[in-house]
């Protein structure tokens, strides 16, 4: 190993995951409740990672975790060449999937601007590209009714003040001016923005980046937006990443998730979740007041793997037929069961129910009367019978009737709660 300079900096790949949650005031105080409600409504979104990275097609670390010299990684943003109609597929799938909204990757750790700007040359309208993606981007949205959201990674891998920054205080400066100015960029030139996503502070804290000063002018380009928590602020929501993880006391939070193992284009990764995954993972968020932003990671030009857009189509299925259980949801107290979970609007249970088990399926404790039952796909009537212990759902067929998970919509006569302690403790048992 000779010869080799022993590394600067210790570092872990995930470094920000869920940042603990401070309280401290902040900007956006005031007018957090308004600001966050159509969010809340929207329950799923659509992630986006593309960039140079993607038509080196090895996930979006490759500059860190291979560390080709940077002449090498630089040519590949001259040869970059996405096509403009990327972005209005992803916009298609986003609404045919039934997501709300969007959000793209305008700058990711390996400092490559998706967007026209002053502030540097290593940007898609002079680079390979030719064209502003974030433009195509925001306008395909757009047109699908979609509400839009920029991703922006604080740490550069390229600007040659992104690592120094935490130990030359000229070099910090410079750094926070050119960070605040390019988010000045993509706030001011692509009019309403809706979500601004920060990734990884490294290696600043929040007094380095001046973060308090960023949100500020954040909420003052775009007072309506909404804003995560990583650039070391509360911001408006926390955002555990490839888990399912609620907050508590009403914190906003949305979990973030790859459809396989990789957010940037990797061309060998092949481990997809299949829809039943998502569409769980989707009914879990719901039922804990949490927001799923599922990503895809466009190939180099822009199109989407085959297995992306067949997966989310059949989410888009189900979420034709049961999108009343998911969105504007409330928090839903119930939540065992061996073959389903639930989702709640109100004094309706949702049962989705992703183990079919055929012929009938009971929920025990429920601490409430059924008044009615249907299935949410077609809104055949259920029968059932309750009891102090349980209520039980008949005369269901053999075969699950929807897919990937077949929902029931039960009215109950107040709102759902469930208690299995007092089942196990009070339900009369039989003598030895
Ligand atoms: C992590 C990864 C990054 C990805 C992000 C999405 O921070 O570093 O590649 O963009 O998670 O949440």
């Amino acid at each position: 190993m000779a010869g080799l300079a022993a590394p600067k900096f210790g570092f872990a790949q995930q470094t920000v995951s869920n940042q603990a949650y401070t309280g401290k005031a902040q900007p956006g105080d005031e007018t957090r409740t308004q600001r966050l409600q159509w969010w809340h409504e929207a329950k799923f979104g659509m992630f986006i990672h593309f960039g140079v990275y993607s038509s080196i097609m090895r996930h979006e670390w490759n500059m860190e975790n291979e560390a080709p010299p940077i002449e090498e990684y630089m040519a590949h943003a001259k040869s970059f060449k996405p096509s403009r109609t990327g972005p209005r597929a992803w916009a298609k799938l986003a609404k045919r999937a039934g997501m709300k909204y969007m959000v793209l990757t305008t700058k990711h750790h390996e400092g490559f601007c998706n967007f026209d700007t002053k502030l540097t040359e290593y940007n898609a309208v002079k680079q390979g590209p030719g064209f502003d993606i974030v433009k195509e981007y925001v306008d395909a949205a757009r047109a699908e009714g979609l509400r839009v959201g920029f991703y922006y990674s604080l740490m550069d891998w390229h600007h040659p003040d992104g690592a120094h920054c935490a130990t030359d205080e000229a070099a910090r400066k410079r750094f926070v001016e050119y960070t605040h100015g390019l988010i000045h960029d993509i706030l001011s030139n692509y009019g309403k923005i809706d979500v601004l996503w920060y990734d990884v502070p490294w290696p600043l804290d929040a007094d380095g980046w001046e973060s308090k000063r960023m949100n500020e002018m954040v909420f003052k380009l775009q007072p309506e937006i909404v804003v995560n928590n990583r650039n070391k602020l509360d911001g408006d929501f926390s955002t555990p990443e490839q888990k399912i993880v609620a907050e508590t006391g009403g914190r906003a939070w949305e979990s973030c998730m790859t459809l396989n193992d990789s957010w940037g284009y990797q061309r060998a990764d092949d481990a997809w979740k299949t829809s039943k995954t998502v569409v769980r993972n989707l009914i879990s968020c719901a039922r804990d007041g949490g927001n799923y932003l599922l990503n895809i990671g466009p190939k180099p030009d822009g199109s989407i793997p085959e297995e992306s857009v067949r997966i989310l189509t059949e989410v888009g299925d189900w979420m034709a037929a049961n999108g009343e259980s998911i969105y504007g949801s409330d928090p839903c107290q119930p939540r065992r069961s061996n073959y389903a979970s639930f989702t709640r609007k109100g004094n309706t249970l949702y049962m989705h129910v992703h183990f079919w088990p055929g012929e009938y399926v009971s929920i025990g404790g429920l601490s409430v009367k059924v008044k009615s039952a249907k299935l949410l796909k077609g809104g055949k009537p259920v029968t059932f019978t309750q009891n102090e212990w349980h209520v039980k759902f008949t005369g269901l067929p053999e075969k699950a009737p929807d897919s990937p998970v077949t929902t029931i919509a039960i009215e109950c006569d107040g709102e759902p709660a469930q208690d299995n302690i007092r089942v196990r403790k009070e339900k009369p048992r039989a003598g030895v």
